[in-house]
């Protein structure tokens, strides 16, 4: 099994460009579902994004991928599709599970595994089938699969969401391309990867519009077959690459970003103290000499996003006095603080609040990944750790990240796979 093995204290310097979005990617694949003939570029070359796209095979697009160019073109079938999408290839990726409503919408039926739980929380996804619902559907779940029906067709409907969930507010808007009449959707959420998927179904020919803070109004217009896009940066990838930066950056610049879309990331940096340039499409950052405590809460965009809040925590470990994150979106995202606590970290953990006391030295270990974003935590803290610090378990962060190891070889960190 593979490793990353880092080498700490090196100072970083350079230029990072940032890939593209893997969770704007996903539902936008999803969606190719309901178009002819897709062309996607900035696409990131990452693990979920080959799942999913053995996924579509299966359900019977053609794909092609120039791997150079970072683009994909889909063309979909006009018969035989495959309805169903099975466990074998749900199991690994949550997001599989968009497929649901683009291909009820379209096809009237389908039949698709349900993604269970996974380490980060109990994950279900009633959200998204109440939306389905109440756009018509008739729903059961059998043998670990939800069997989705709507024979006349979906109908538009008012969905006002229970809470805000990202999967179920895509669902929810791929399912209304084909439903007949309007669609309206509120207490959405409107993270920047569904505004991207909006472009792309405007694109498909949906007349899509976002009112107010999270209401949105859908409606089909024209169905046109041959659509274009280029993927929207990965703010995640970008939060991260800003915190190594805040970290142990001589001059670290991330660029082919849009600034205005990481405003909450930047001002909590800017907070704690980290030199921070802001330009059209790129940021500089540079570690500075002392960094102040934070206290901060996960929230659905545009606050400050789950998928940071280990990245953050490993920051705050060198804050000065006693930083707090409220981690409010999942049940079970802490799994990084015993393995930072083996690095030296002073972390204590109170239900859904972690209290970390800094600045700590950290100190090299061998540790283990336990997710995607957990495990990019510890690359992080092994970068400023005394020592080398091996991470195992690496392919959770192949699922996400696009050529990490080079990005930061490229900043001269001492980062190395074996
Ligand atoms: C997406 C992102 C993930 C990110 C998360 C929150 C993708 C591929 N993944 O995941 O990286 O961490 O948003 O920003 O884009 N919930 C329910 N019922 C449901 C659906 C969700 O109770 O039917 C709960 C979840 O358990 C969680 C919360 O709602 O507590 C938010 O989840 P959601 O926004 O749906 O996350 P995902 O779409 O799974």
């Amino acid at each position: 099994m593979q490793k990353l093995i880092i080498k700490g204290k090196k100072k970083l310097s350079g230029t990072i460009s940032i890939s593209g979005s893997k969770n704007a990617t996903l539902p936008i694949l999803a969606a190719t579902i309901l178009a002819g003939n897709v062309t996607l570029t900035n696409v990131p070359l990452v693990k979920d994004i080959f799942t999913m796209l053995d996924l579509l095979k299966f359900i019977g697009i053609k794909i092609k991928i120039n791997r150079l160019r970072r683009s994909i073109k889909l063309t979909g079938k006009k018969k035989n599709i495959n309805t169903l999408a099975p466990y074998k290839l749900v199991k690994t990726m949550r997001a599989g599970v968009l497929v649901l409503g683009p291909l009820l919408t379209k096809y009237k039926k389908a039949k698709v595994s349900l993604p269970g739980g996974c380490a980060i929380g109990t994950r279900p996804v009633d959200l998204h089938l109440f939306a389905l619902k109440k756009l018509g559907a008739k729903i059961k779940i059998k043998d670990g699969y939800i069997i989705a029906e709507a024979k006349e067709g979906l109908k538009g409907a008012k969905i006002k969401f229970p809470n805000i969930s990202v999967g179920a507010t895509e669902n929810a808007l791929l399912a209304a391309y084909g439903a007949s009449g309007k669609t309206i959707l509120s207490n959405c959420a409107i993270e920047p990867e569904i505004l991207d998927l909006v472009s792309f179904m405007k694109k498909l020919g949906c007349k899509i519009t976002i009112k107010g803070r999270r209401i949105a109004l859908v409606k089909k217009k024209n169905e046109r077959e041959k659509v274009n896009h280029s993927i929207i940066f990965d703010r995640i990838e970008a939060g991260t690459y800003l915190v190594a930066g805040a970290l142990i950056g001589k001059k670290i610049i991330i660029k082919d970003i849009k600034p205005k879309i990481l405003k909450c990331e930047v001002d909590i940096l800017k907070k704690m103290g980290v030199k921070i340039n802001l330009f059209k499409n790129s940021i500089s950052i540079s570690k500075s000499k002392r960094l102040n405590k934070i206290n901060i809460t996960t929230k659905p965009y545009p606050g400050f996003p789950t998928d940071l809040q280990g990245q953050l925590m490993v920051l705050m470990t060198q804050a000065k006095g006693l930083s707090k994150i409220k981690e409010n979106i999942f049940e079970n995202r802490f799994m990084h603080v015993p393995e930072l606590k083996r690095m030296g970290a002073k972390i204590e953990i109170k239900n859904k609040i972690a209290l970390i006391s800094g600045p700590s030295k950290l100190t090299g270990a061998e540790v283990m990944a336990t997710d995607l974003r957990a495990s990019v935590s510890l690359v992080l803290a092994g970068l400023i750790a005394d020592n080398r610090t091996i991470i195992n378990r690496i392919y959770h962060l192949d699922r996400g990240y696009e050529f990490l190891e080079k990005k930061l070889k490229n900043c001269k960190a001492g980062v190395k796979r074996v």
